[in-house]
This record gives C-alpha cells, structure tokens and sequence, in this order.
C-alpha cells in the first residue's frame, strides 16, 4: 500500500478489497489517451462532453493532457434505479449548454458497463446534428455489455467487479480516492 492510501482515512480505505490501478498509472493511461485525442482531432472542432459526475476527474486531467484547443461541457443525467445496477432508463437533469452543430463531439464517461446509459445519450445527442460523435471511456467491462455501444478511446478494461475512486463512486462515496480501487462486496450488502 502507498503512503497516500496510507493515509486516507481508515472509514475509506476498510471498504477497499484491492487498489486496481494506482495514480501512476491512471495519469499513463491519461496521457497516452490525451496524446492519441490531440493527434485525431488535429484539424476538427473538438468538444468534450463529461458525463456527470463520475467522469469530472477523468476529464479534469484528460483536458489538461489534449494539446490541441478544445471547448468542454457538461451534462448530467440519472439512471432510475440505485445501488450497484443501471436500469437503462435515463433522465436528462443537466443538460449541455452549447449547441452541438459543427462540433466533433468527445462523449467522456468514467466506465462503459451495460452501455444503457451511454447509448441513450447518444441517441439524443446525435438527434443534435454534430459533425461527429464519439466515446471515450476511462474503464470498459466488456463482458457486461447489454447495448452495442462501442468507445474509440479505452483507458482499461475491468474485471466485472464494482470499483470506486477517481471519480466513480458507491452511492456518492469514495469519489475522491486518488486509485481506483475494489469495493469489497460487504460494503454494497452484497
Ligand atoms: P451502464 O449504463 O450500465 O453502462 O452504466 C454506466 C454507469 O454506471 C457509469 O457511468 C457509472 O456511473 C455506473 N457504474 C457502472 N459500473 C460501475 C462501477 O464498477 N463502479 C462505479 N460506478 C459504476
Ligand atoms: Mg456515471
């Protein structure tokens, strides 16, 4: 264990069954995605799109990783259903303030699992008339997938266990690790 997990609070870290991914490399995953977005969208009209909230700390370093000018914004939608599982139907709470004509849209999300959410936004952002859409996800469990929906950009893949920090939470939780870690399933009543 890290010093820096070492010192996150006991009330945290007792829920974490294994650090996935650590901050070392979570920023060589960022980097090597940054580097790969800024050589793509060299000659287009970039527009990052973070899906809240899961994906703010992805997108927080992602940006400050792409070269090239971009524009951001935000959009935030709930999955009905709590707890661990998604249900597919999803409700727009926030939605983006730029109109999407013109743009090369970068849908940013923090982890593609069943892909229902995310394949309903793109149904409606594509309604929107960008020039582009696509997907660039920080973890993907492929296994798990229900919707063909598929991401141009890949951090990692995950095994199909329910992970936290970096932005991904258990019921708002742990959101601020700085790891990615393993929920031991005890702290989710499982
Ligand atoms: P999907 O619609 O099933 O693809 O659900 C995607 C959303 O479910 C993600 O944006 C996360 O908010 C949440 N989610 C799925 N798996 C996990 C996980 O392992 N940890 C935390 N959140 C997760
Ligand atoms: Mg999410």
């Amino acid at each position: 264990m890290t010093e820096m997990a070492q010192n996150l609070e006991n009330s945290m870290m007792q829920d974490i069954q294994e650090v996935l991914l650590s901050e070392e490399t979570l920023q060589g995953i960022v980097q090597r995605i940054g580097a790969q977005i800024s050589e793509d969208y060299r000659d287009k009209k970039l527009l990052m799109v973070s899906i809240l909230k899961g994906s703010v700390v992805f997108m927080a370093d992602l940006m400050r990783a792409i070269t090239i000018p971009c524009r951001i914004d935000f959009m935030s939608v709930s999955s009905y259903g709590s707890g661990t599982k998604t249900s597919g139907v999803v409700k727009i709470i926030k939605d983006l303030d730029i109109p999407l004509e013109g743009y090369d849209l970068l849908i940013v999300e923090d982890i593609l699992d069943s892909g229902m959410t995310l394949s309903y936004i793109l149904d409606i952002l594509k309604s929107r008339g960008p020039r582009s859409i696509q997907i660039c996800t920080l973890f993907d469990k492929p296994e798990r997938r229900k919707a063909d929906v598929k991401a141009a950009y890949v951090g990692a893949q995950v095994p199909d266990a329910f992970i936290v920090g970096y932005g991904l939470d258990y019921d708002e939780k742990y959101r601020n690790l700085p790891f990615v870690g393993i929920l031991k399933p005890e702290a989710y009543g499982e």
